[in-house]
C-alpha cells in the first residue's frame, strides 16, 4: 500500500512569501529588511511564520527591554486602556507626571517633555538649544562624526553620517560634525554662533564606541565656559542598557569628578516603552522652563496608556534588578565576545561596549565573506539568522547586541555557544 506522508509545510512557507508580497506591492520600500517574517515572541525569543524559533539578542533595536508578550506589560496595556488611552495635553493626566517624576528622580532636578520616538526627542533637544540661543542670534549645534540622531530633516542634519542625508538636500541648517572623544576639535569648532554640543554617550549605530570619561567632563567644562549647552542622545544607550539608568552615569562612575557631572538635557526613547512607542526628554533645571506654554507639543506625547506601560517597566527593572543584570551579564557576554575574537582572528577583530550594548567588530575580508556584495555585518547577522540568533548589524563590519535587559544566563550561553 501506498505510503501516506503528512503533507509537506507549503503554507508556512508560502506564509512569509505572502507577507513579502504584502509588502513589496504595499509597504514603501525604504528598509533594507531580512528575508524573515515574525510571527510572536516570549521572553529573549521570536518565531517566524514558519514556527522557527530565534534568541533576540537584538531587542527590536534595544526596545524590547523586557522581552516579548511580557506579562507585566500586558496587565499594563489591558489595565490602563480600560481607563484612558489619550486625552490630549489639553489637560493633565497622573501617569504622565509620575512618570516624569520616575525620570527626575534617576537623573537629577529638571522637567520631562513626552514624544514618541527618539528622533522626535531629539527635535526637542534641538528646539530647546535654538530657543536658549535665540535672543543672541545663536543656533548652531555641534554634533559627533559617526552618530546617529534619527531620520527627520533635522535628525539626518545632525546625523554624523553621509548615508543618511544623500537624496535629501538641501539640509536643514545649524548643525556642524566634530570628530567623536576629542576634546581640541570640539573646542575649535566652537563658531560665535554655536548654541549647543550633542553626543551620545555610547554611539550605537556608528559601530558601538563610548565616549571617554575624559571627554564627557571636558566637554562639560568646554560647554560651561563657552555658555553652550551640553545634550546627550540616550536613545539607545540609555535606560539601564549600560548597567546604570544613562550611560554617562555608568561611564563616569568611580571617576572622580564624574559625581558632579550632568548634561543640560537628553533624549530618550526605544526601551522606555519596552515595546510601545514612547520617547521624551529631560532638561536641566535653570533651563527646564524654556520652552513654555505653546512652544513645543505633540498630540500623542505621554498619552496615559504609554506612560502607565513605561511606568511599569520601571517597577519590574527595579524590583528584578535588572541594570545590575545588564551589567553582569553583560561583562561576561563582553568577556565571552573577547574569547571568541582570540579564537577566530581572521573573522573577528575587536570586541567592545558596555553591559548590554555590545558590538563586535569583523575582521576586514573574511575570505568566507568574499563572494557576496553585501557588508561583512550583513553576511554575519544573516549566517547568525539561520542558526537561531537575532543581532543588530551597525555599519559594515561591526555587529551589535542589544539583548532584553532580562535575558538569563544560560541564554546568553546559548547565544555564545551559537555563535
Ligand atoms: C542614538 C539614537 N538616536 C535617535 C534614534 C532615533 O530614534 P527613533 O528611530 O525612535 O526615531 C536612534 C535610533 O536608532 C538612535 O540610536
Amino acid at each position: 500500500m501506498k505510503e501516506i506522508f503528512p503533507s509537506p509545510p507549503p503554507l508556512v512557507h508560502n506564509q512569509f512569501e505572502a507577507v513579502r508580497d504584502l509588502f513589496a506591492k504595499n509597504v514603501v520600500p525604504s528598509y533594507g529588511r531580512f528575508d524573515l517574517a515574525l510571527s510572536h515572541g516570549a521572553g529573549s525569543y521570536v518565531f517566524d511564520v514558519a514556527g522557527k524559533r530565534y534568541l533576540d539578542l537584538g531587542s527590536g533595536i534595544a526596545v524590547c527591554c523586557l522581552g516579548h508578550a511580557h506579562p507585566a506589560i500586558t496587565e499594563a496595556l489591558v489595565e490602563q486602556s480600560k481607563k484612558l488611552i489619550h486625552v490630549s495635553n489639553l489637560y493633565f493626566t497622573e501617569p504622565q507626571g509620575r512618570l516624569a517624576a520616575e525620570i527626575v528622580k534617576r537623573i537629577g532636578a529638571g522637567k520631562c517633555f513626552f514624544a514618541n520616538s527618539g528622533a522626535e526627542a531629539n527635535e526637542g533637544l534641538y528646539k530647546l538649544a535654538r530657543k536658549f540661543g535665540h535672543d543672541e542670534g545663536r543656533f548652531e549645534i555641534l554634533t559627533a562624526t559617526n552618530s546617529f540622531h534619527g531620520r527627520t530633516l533635522a535628525g539626518i542634519a545632525a546625523t554624523g553620517q553621509d548615508k543618511v542625508k544623500k537624496g535629501f538636500e538641501p539640509a536643514v541648517t545649524g548643525f556642524r560634525h566634530i570628530p567623536f572623544n576629542d576634546l581640541e576639535a570640539a573646542r575649535k569648532a566652537i563658531s560665535p554662533a554655536t548654541v549647543a554640543i550633542l553626543i551620545e554617550g555610547v554611539q550605537g549605530e556608528g559601530g558601538v564606541t563610548p565616549a571617554t570619561p575624559e571627554y564627557l567632563l571636558g566637554l562639560r567644562q568646554l560647554c560651561d565656559e563657552k555658555k553652550l549647552l551640553l545634550l546627550m542622545d540616550e536613545v539607545q544607550c540609555g535606560y539601564f542598557r549600560t548597567g546604570k539608568f544613562q550611560s554617562f552615569q555608568r561611564i563616569l562612575e568611580n571617576v572622580p569628578g564624574g559625581e558632579k557631572f550632568l548634561p543640560d538635557a537628553l533624549s530618550m526613547a526605544k526601551s522606555l516603552g519596552g515595546g510601545f512607542p514612547i520617547g521624551a526628554f529631560w532638561v536641566r533645571a535653570p533651563f527646564a522652563d524654556l520652552l513654555g506654554p505653546g512652544t513645543h507639543a505633540t498630540t500623542f506625547g505621554g498619552t496615559p496608556l504609554a506612560c502607565a506601560v513605561a511606568l511599569k517597566i520601571f517597577e519590574v527593572i527595579e524590583r528584578e534588578r535588572l541594570d545590575e543584570n545588564a551589567r553582569k551579564l553583560g561583562e561576561w557576554l563582553k568577556s565571552e565576545l573577547e574569547r571568541l575574537v582570540e579564537n577566530y582572528p581572521t573573522v573577528l577583530k575587536n570586541a567592545r561596549g558596555l553591559g548590554f550594548m555590545l558590538g563586535l567588530e569583523l575582521a576586514e575580508k573574511v575570505p568566507a565573506f568574499a563572494s557576496s556584495d553585501k557588508s561583512a555585518s550583513i553576511q554575519m547577522t544573516n549566517r547568525l539568522q539561520q542558526a537561531g540568533v537575532l543581532v543588530i548589524p551597525a555599519g559594515t563590519q561591526v555587529i551589535r547586541l542589544l539583548p532584553p535587559l532580562n535575558l538569563k544566563p544560560q541564554e546568553a550561553g546559548e547565544g555564545i555557544s551559537i555563535a
